[in-house]
C-alpha cells in the first residue's frame, strides 16, 4: 500500500538519478513536495519537470561542499518549510580496480561524496527538521560485506552505517529516526557501468544475475517503497537499522 505524505516536506540528494528519482515520484504521490538534489543540473531540471507541477523543486549541488549543502538545506527550507523527510542518498560507484591498482584519488574522491556529502547532509538538514522527521541513509549491500575490484565503494558503504547509527541517537531526543538501505544490483545506469567496467558486459551481467536467488536485478520502485515505509508514520518506532533489499544475495 501506498503511504500518505501530505503536508510533508523532503530532501531527496540524488535526485537525478533513478533510485532518487522513483523515490521522489512515491513521496510526491503521497503529497509530499520535493526539493530534488544533485549535481548533474540537466537530468535534475528532467526529473523535477516530470514530476507533478508545483510539487517538486530542483537544486544543483555537490555534495561534497559544505557550503552548497549549506545552501541546498537553507533553499529546500525557504521554499518547502521545516523538513520532514531527507533521503540522503547521493552516491557514486568509483572505479573497478584491485587494491593495488586502485589510485588514491579516486579513492579519496569516492569517500568525499559518499561518506562526506552524507556527512555534510546530516549536519545541515537535521536542525532544519521537525521533530518526528525520518532520514533513509542508502548504503548498499557493499556496506555488509567485501567486493573485489571496489574498495573505495565497499568503505564508504560500511562507513555510513556509523554515522546513520551516531545520527539516530543524536536524533532521538527529538523523534527524528535514521535507517539505512543496503540494495544489491539496482537496474540503473550505475549497474550498466559497473557492468561495462568488467569486460564484457552480458557476461557479467549474467554473472551476477547468477547470485541473486530471486533470479533479477531490483527496480529502483522496489527500493523506494522499502524508503518510503522506512519515513513514513507506519515506520514510528524504527530507528539505527539496516533494510536489505537484495533478493535473497546475503543469504
Ligand atoms: N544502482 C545500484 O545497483 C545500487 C546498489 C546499491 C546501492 N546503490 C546506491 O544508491 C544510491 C543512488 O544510486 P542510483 O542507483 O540511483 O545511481 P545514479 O547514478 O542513477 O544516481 C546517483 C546520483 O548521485 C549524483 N551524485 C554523484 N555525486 C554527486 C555529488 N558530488 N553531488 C551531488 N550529486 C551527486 C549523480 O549525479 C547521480 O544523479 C547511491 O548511493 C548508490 O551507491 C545503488
Amino acid at each position: 500500500m501506498s503511504q500518505v505524505f501530505t503536508g510533508k516536506n523532503a530532501i531527496v540528494t540524488g535526485g537525478a538519478g533513478v533510485i532518487g528519482m522513483a523515490t521522489a515520484q512515491r513521496l510526491v504521490a503521497g503529497g509530499a513536495r520535493v526539493a530534488l538534489v544533485d549535481r548533474d543540473s540537466d537530468r535534475l531540471n528532467a526529473n523535477a519537470a516530470a514530476l507533478d507541477a508545483g510539487a517538486a523543486v530542483a537544486i544543483v549541488a555537490d555534495v561534497t561542499k559544505q557550503a552548497e549543502v549549506a545552501a541546498y538545506a537553507e533553499r529546500a527550507q525557504r521554499e518547502l518549510g521545516p523538513i520532514d523527510i531527507f533521503f540522503n542518498n547521493a552516491g557514486v560507484e568509483g572505479p573497478t580496480a584491485l587494491l593495488d591498482d586502485y589510485a588514491e584519488e579516486d579513492f579519496e574522491q569516492v569517500q568525499a561524496i559518499n561518506v562526506t556529502g552524507v556527512f555534510h547532509g546530516l549536519k545541515q538538514v537535521m536542525p532544519r527538521m521537525r521533530d518526528g522527521g525520518a532520514i533513509v541513509i542508502t548504503s548498499s549491500t557493499a556496506g555488509l560485506r567485501g567486493s573485489p575490484g571496489f574498495a573505495g565503494y565497499t568503505m564508504s558503504k560500511h562507513a555510513v552505517i556509523g554515522l546513520m547509527r551516531t545520527a539516530a541517537i543524536e536524533g532521538a531526543p527529538r523523534r527524528i529516526r535514521v535507517n539505512c538501505v543496503h540494495p544489491a544490483m539496482v537496474n540503473s545506469d550505475m549497474m550498466q557501468r559497473i557492468e561495462r567496467d568488467r569486460g564484457d558486459p552480458a557476461a557479467m551481467h549474467e554473472k551476477f544475475l547468477s547470485r541473486i536467488p530471486l533470479g533479477r536485478y531490483i527496480e529502483p520502485d522496489e527500493v523506494a517503497a522499502l524508503v518510503c515505509f522506512l519515513v513514513s508514520d507506519d515506520a514510528r518506532m524504527i530507528t539505527g537499522g539496516q533494510y536489505l533489499i537484495d533478493g535473497g544475495i546475503m543469504l
